[in-house]
């Protein structure tokens, strides 16, 4: 029999994950409109922005401004994406209370991402862990090319259950586990997760998985089967990394809470405002989407979603 849990919990990564990939700038006033109406969804978790060089990454040039103006619920968890100290100071003086903290398993692909080996970002992120707990914030880690890396291949399991492992001992609130490149499969996905959790984890843990080859629902399906309720997705399947060559975008946030609704799992959003929100996101970036229900014209779908 299927292990599936009763509800899932969903961060919608689209403002970050999805819009820092977007080649054209696209304006403060519509990311504040797109996390504004996000926020109505009834989504609890919102990744909002990054505190990363806006040298390296010009789209999320914007952070501060974007998470100081955007209207904030007080049920909902906003998270900025940090890679290193700066990033930091920077995020606490905007007023970031959550942290989305981020290194590589990968050697090759952290060097490129952040410009540092993974034993630096490491020891600088650690300093963060630390002042951060001190001052009662929220603290995520994603461990980015969990499964492949685009310049190394495979990243082996130890490598991963290893770092999960340093995390869990700095006591992070949570863990993701994240295909950064979207070419993990279902068995490699249930067998890490089932891994991660037999290890024990006081840490939530939390899937991240991209759609490069389509694999996306099967691979979060696996991850369900494995005991994970917690997952990363994308509004409109928007997504990948600038510095993760040939990554495509993330899991669709509608196509998962479509398929999670199907089957009688709560997520808690409400469909028909998720995909009122996905409409922004396509008169926002002006070119085809990776989602598959915005693709749909037969309303029929809509009628079966809980
Ligand atoms: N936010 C904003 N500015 C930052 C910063 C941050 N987190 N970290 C460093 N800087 C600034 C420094 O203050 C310095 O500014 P200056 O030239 O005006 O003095 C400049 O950037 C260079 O600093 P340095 O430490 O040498 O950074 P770098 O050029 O080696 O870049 C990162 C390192 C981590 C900032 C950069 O690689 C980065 O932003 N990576 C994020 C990539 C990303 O977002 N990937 C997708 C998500 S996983
Ligand atoms: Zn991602």
């Amino acid at each position: 029999m299927i292990n599936l849990p009763k509800s899932v919990n969903i961060l919608e990564s689209g403002p970050r994950d999805g819009i820092q990939n977007e080649k054209t700038f696209i304006p403060t006033a519509k990311k504040l409109e797109l996390i504004n109406a996000l926020s109505e969804t009834g989504l609890k978790r919102i990744e909002a922005t990054s505190f990363v060089s806006p040298k390296h990454v010009p789209q999320m040039a914007d952070a501060t401004e974007v998470y100081q103006n955007m209207m904030k619920k007080n049920d909902i968890q906003y998270l900025a994406l940090i890679p290193n100290l700066r990033g930091f100071e920077l995020a606490k003086k905007a007023g970031v209370r959550e942290m989305a903290l981020v290194a590589g398993a990968s050697e090759t692909f952290n060097r490129n991402n952040v410009r540092m080996s993974v034993k630096e970002s490491m020891r600088q992120l650690s300093i963060v862990i630390e002042t951060a707990k001190e001052e009662g914030m929220f603290v995520r880690f994603s461990i980015a090319t969990s499964f492949y890396c685009p310049y190394e291949g495979l990243v082996s399991q130890e490598t991963v259950l290893a770092m999960v492992k340093e995390l869990e001992e700095m006591q992070v609130n949570e863990i993701v586990l994240c295909d950064t490149i979207g070419r993990a499969n279902p068995k490699q996905v249930y067998e890490l997760f089932s891994r991660v959790l037999d290890q024990g984890s006081t840490a939530t843990i939390t899937a991240h998985l991209h759609d490069t080859y389509g694999l996306s629902k099967a691979n979060s399906l696996a991850a369900l089967h494995a005991g994970i309720s917690s997952f990363d997705t994308a509004i409109g399947g928007l997504g990948g990394c600038p510095f993760a060559p040939g990554a495509a975008g993330n899991d669709s946030t509608e196509d998962f809470v479509f398929m999670l609704h199907e089957m009688g799992i709560q997520t808690g959003v409400h469909f028909e405002k998720l995909m009122d929100c996905v409409k922004l996101v396509k008169s926002m970036t002006k070119r085809s989407l990776m989602g598959h229900l915005q693709q749909i014209t037969n309303k029929g779908h809509e009628q079966t979603v809980q």
